[in-house]
């Protein structure tokens, strides 16, 4: 019967071929069923940008591995992450970058194929770390594909997922597309998207209240809801004595003695002995000591009085005040506003004479309207006596010593999305530079008006603000209030004025991202420790 043989030998690679599938599917399931088999204390943290140009989520992954976490920190390279992430528990995984040719296509159709590469990595990595994480972090824009990925891999391992929401994916979208704006198709998709997967998570962190509110507000937001709010690096902080004098009788003498401007301005000089901020008690004709003079002789002693006794800087009392405000020059900070109110200022000066310093207000930053505006300032201080008004492009290790050496911040930005705050009061008050600000929403949530800065909302108030901070220069007990605030815990002196009305700690005080990271995540991510151990 060869018929039947030959059945049997046909049903002989069908029957291999379904237990093929049948175990595929077995396997599959075995893979994608949701289990608990997450390490405690190992977190995934997942960035889909240069990792070394995403401080806060380096932050994180500094901190969670300060908390004893495994972390694995997934993203892609190009800039050198902080050095501060070179230690044994934590390990950078870097994605691959899309094709090249990707970017000859057009966005419509090199977007989805990039999506479909990056879940594909993402999924990869996520799988196959030592350390199956108990959390993942995920920043968020972009949403796509991430949120998805880390939802249906926390559903797979059992991973509780943390949302840091920085920015809206879809509105960032939006702006692609100026003409339909959020009624595009594909922003449409991008807020569903967003929405569906961003919604329910462990917990959620916000870079603002106002995000916070917003969101929970539009998207009913499930889990935990935090808002951390973003701080600077840690070398922001308030330049010593020592760092000013570096500053400027060394790194801007030139670009300082380069502005026409400040030509008789700043009180007489003679670098490296002393600068127009600071002095030392040594002259040209002590040649013991100094940066660029003849090396001194080795002390016989560590208590040789001059060369223990001469090194330190210290700030000259006929020192200038110094104003700083970035800037990246767009339309939507309005100099004119600062301009008139140093106009105001100057005349004030004369009239009230020595009780007001001096001002040297120095502009950092490039951008297309700089060259408008420093005309104008130009042309208005021929007429000063009192105020100089220059820009000055820094090095970026430079911008932080500038911060911690001036006396008082300016801010003039004004918010276009509503839910942000400046990055540059963040990295003025993490230097304990107070600042004047200009109103703007949800500018509250970072500047409290008459504790760690002062809030204006036009050049005459503005006018008025430098001149009550600064009346009695160098010792301005109002401006010296002010910086208490934004002192580190272990600089503020011992009754400052936050204390005044009770000995609890002033929510208006700042904190560190330590600080802040330790009181607002570390409960959400040692809560479960206890739980889980019990
Ligand atoms: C720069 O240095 C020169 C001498 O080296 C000094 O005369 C000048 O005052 C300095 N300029 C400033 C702005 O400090
Ligand atoms: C420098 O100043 C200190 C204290 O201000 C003083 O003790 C020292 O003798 C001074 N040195 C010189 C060389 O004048």
């Amino acid at each position: 019967m060869s018929t039947v043989t030959l059945n049997y030998e046909a049903a002989i690679p069908r029957l291999g071929a379904a237990i093929v599938v049948l175990w595929l599917s077995w396997k599959a399931w075995a893979f994608l069923k949701p289990r608990k088999e997450y390490t405690l204390r190992a977190v995934a943290i997942v960035v889909l940008g240069d990792i070394g140009r995403s401080p806060r989520m380096m932050y994180h992954a500094e901190s969670f591995a300060e908390n004893d976490f495994f972390t694995d920190l997934i993203g892609y390279g190009g800039s050198a992450p902080i050095p501060s992430l070179e230690r044994p528990k934590v390990k950078i995984h870097y994605l691959p970058e899309p094709p090249h040719w990707l970017r000859a296509l057009p966005f419509i159709i090199s977007a989805p194929i990039k999506v479909v590469l990056q879940v594909l990595a993402i999924f990869i990595e996520l799988f196959t770390l030592p350390n199956p994480p108990e959390f993942i972090l995920v920043q968020n824009p972009p949403s796509i594909p991430t949120l998805a990925i880390v939802w249906l891999v926390g559903r797979i391992r059992g991973s509780k997922v943390i949302i840091d929401w920085h920015n809206l994916g879809y509105s960032i979208l939006a702006m692609r597309f100026p003409n339909s704006g959020e009624r595009h198709p594909l922003v449409r998709i991008a807020k569903w998207f967003e929405a569906t997967f961003g919604q329910k998570a462990y917990a959620h962190l916000f870079v603002t209240q106002a995000m916070h509110d917003f969101l929970v507000k539009e998207w009913d937001l499930q889990g935990i809801k935090v808002v951390l709010h973003d701080r600077p690096p840690r070398r922001f902080h308030q330049t010593t004595p020592q760092g000013i004098h570096e500053l400027f009788a060394i790194k801007l003498n030139k670009s300082l003695s380069a502005q026409p401007a400040l030509t008789g301005f700043l009180p007489p000089s003679d670098p490296p002995y002393s600068s127009a901020f600071t002095a030392t008690n040594a002259s040209a004709a002590d040649v013991r000591i100094g940066g660029d003079a003849p090396a001194p002789p080795p002390p016989s002693s560590v208590l040789d009085p001059i060369y223990s006794e001469v090194q330190a800087p210290f700030l000259r009392a006929d020192r200038p005040a110094l104003l700083v405000s970035s800037t990246s020059w767009t339309p939507d900070e309005d100099f004119g506003i600062l301009l008139a109110a140093l106009g105001a200022y100057d005349a004030r000066a004369r009239r009230a004479g020595a009780a007001l310093p001096k001002l040297l207000v120095v502009l950092t930053g490039k951008g297309p309207l700089r060259e408008r505006y420093m005309a104008e300032a130009a042309a208005l201080q021929k007429g000063w006596r009192w105020v100089r008004c220059v820009s000055m492009w820094l090095e970026a290790e430079d911008y932080p010593v500038l911060l911690g050496a001036a006396d008082l911040g300016i801010c003039l930005h004004a918010s276009s999305s509503k839910l942000d705050l400046p990055m540059k009061v963040v990295d003025m008050f993490g230097c304990a530079l107070p600042v004047c600000a200009l109103d703007f929403d949800c500018l509250g949530e970072l500047v409290k008006d008459g504790k760690n800065g002062l809030i204006f909302k036009d050049a005459a108030q503005l006018a008025e603000q430098i001149e009550t901070l600064l009346t009695g220069f160098p010792n301005c007990p109002r401006l010296s209030d002010l910086r208490s605030y934004l002192l580190p815990a272990t600089e503020r002196p011992t009754s400052p004025p936050m204390y005044a009305s009770s000995q609890e700690r002033s929510d208006d005080l700042w904190e560190t991202w330590d600080e802040n990271w330790a009181r607002f995540v570390r409960p959400l991510i040692l809560r479960d420790v206890r739980r889980n151990e019990t």
